[in-house]
């Protein structure tokens, strides 16, 4: 009778454990892949130009300047707040020691990375999507260490959520290149790269998938300025739209190919180019900080003061306000069009 007890409370002991890791939260885990849109500080000690680990970046974020392209939090970090999460999730640069930490998830993006290998290459040592995927098999290992086995880790990161938000560097890299293939040629190439890379995210275990499409890069502040800043370039012209849509029909073949696996797509570009009055913005034209020709922040440059009012912080990325915005009809649809075929509210209970 007493070895009874004994082994009941041990087992009571022990599950007594997983609460203690997976706390109020909705999933276990979230895990983040993607470029300056959502990096939160892999590349601070690499060698590129594709960093934000100096002011104003950072000016409305607890810690200050961390390596977020934003003046505060951006898509990944509201996001893990809707999903629960006490602390936004770690950069990989930081979370991959002997810390059980990384069961939590981790954050692979990287500024100026893309889905083809050779995007951002010229900005330095960016972290591709390709090579971001061989960085999660490191957190794998050392979740197959820390949980015993390989069978618990795969349960394990088959309840995460995921988020992959990729391609907006590889269409900088399509407009200046002079020999670019047509815009339905790269989109497929991209999609073709993109379909395999996020199989390989399913083979590692991943089944709850939350793709981000991309935004309106034709309206960023740095492509009016090259344009007219009366104008917004269409979706058409600057032929993201092509990928868009062809994204959104790669969730249904992977939704009917992957078993057990649900990929949602986040109409970004929706959201963002809703009418900015009823996003809350007065100035969604020009960005907040003194920018460089490259159209990044100046280091230690003067900011707007009402920075909720403004879009975009510099010529190329959202305001934390803005990435409230995103996120916020991410987790929570506000238009049916904002995510197809739900939002990763529906996903984390999927
Ligand atoms: C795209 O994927 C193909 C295989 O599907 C691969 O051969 C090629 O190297 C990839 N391209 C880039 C630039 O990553
Ligand atoms: C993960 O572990 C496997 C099996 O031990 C090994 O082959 C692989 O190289 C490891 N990968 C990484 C990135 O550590
Ligand atoms: C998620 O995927 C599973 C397995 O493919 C499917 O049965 C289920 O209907 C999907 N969930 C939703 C909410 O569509
Ligand atoms: C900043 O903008 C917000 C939203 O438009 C407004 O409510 C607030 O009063 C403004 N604050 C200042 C100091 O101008």
């Amino acid at each position: 009778m007493a070895k009874i007890i004994f082994t009941i409370f041990l087992f009571l002991v022990a599950s007594n454990l997983v609460p203690s890791i997976y706390g109020e939260k909705l999933v276990p885990c979230y895990f983040i892949f993607g470029d300056s849109l959502l990096d939160n500080g892999n590349n601070n000690h690499r060698n590129t130009v594709a960093k934000a680990n100096f002011l104003p970046y950072g000016i409305d974020y607890p810690n200050g300047q961390t390596g977020r392209f934003s003046n505060g939090r951006n898509v990944a970090d509201f996001i893990a707040e809707e999903l629960g999460f006490p602390a936004h999730i770690p950069p990989f640069a930081t979370a991959s020691g002997d810390d059980d930490a990384v069961l939590n998830g981790v954050n692979y993006a990287s500024g100026g990375a893309g889905i083809l290998s050779g995007t951002g290459k010229q900005l330095g040592d960016v972290i591709s999507l390709d090579e971001q995927l061989q960085n999660h098999q490191t957190t794998i290992n050392r979740s197959i260490s820390i949980l015993g086995n390989a069978d618990a880790a795969k349960n394990h990161m088959g309840h995460c959520i995921y988020s992959v938000g990729m391609g907006s560097n590889d269409y900088a890299a399509y407009a200046m290149n002079p020999l670019r293939p047509s815009p339905n040629r790269y989109a497929s190439q991209l999609i073709d790269n993109y379909s395999r890379q996020l199989r390989d995210l399913y083979a590692y275990g991943a089944r709850k998938v939350s793709l981000f499409g991309l935004g309106a890069i034709g309206c960023v502040p740095a492509a009016r300025l090259m344009y007219g800043r009366t104008l917004c370039l269409s979706a058409t012209k600057t032929t993201s739209g092509v990928f868009n849509t062809k994204l959104k029909s790669l969730v249904d073949v992977l939704n009917k190919d992957l078993v057990g696996a649900n990929f949602t797509y986040i109409d970004t570009f929706g959201i963002t180019v809703s009418d900015p009055a009823s996003n809350g913005f007065k100035y969604d034209k020009v960005e907040c900080c003194t920018v460089s020709a490259a159209g990044m922040c100046v280091p230690q440059g003067v900011t707007c003061s009402n920075r909720t009012d403004y879009a975009y912080f510099d010529g190329y990325h959202p305001t934390e306000a803005a990435a409230a915005v995103v996120a916020k009809r991410a987790f929570a649809a506000l238009s049916p069009s904002d995510a197809y075929p739900f939002d990763i509210q529906h996903l984390a209970q999927a």
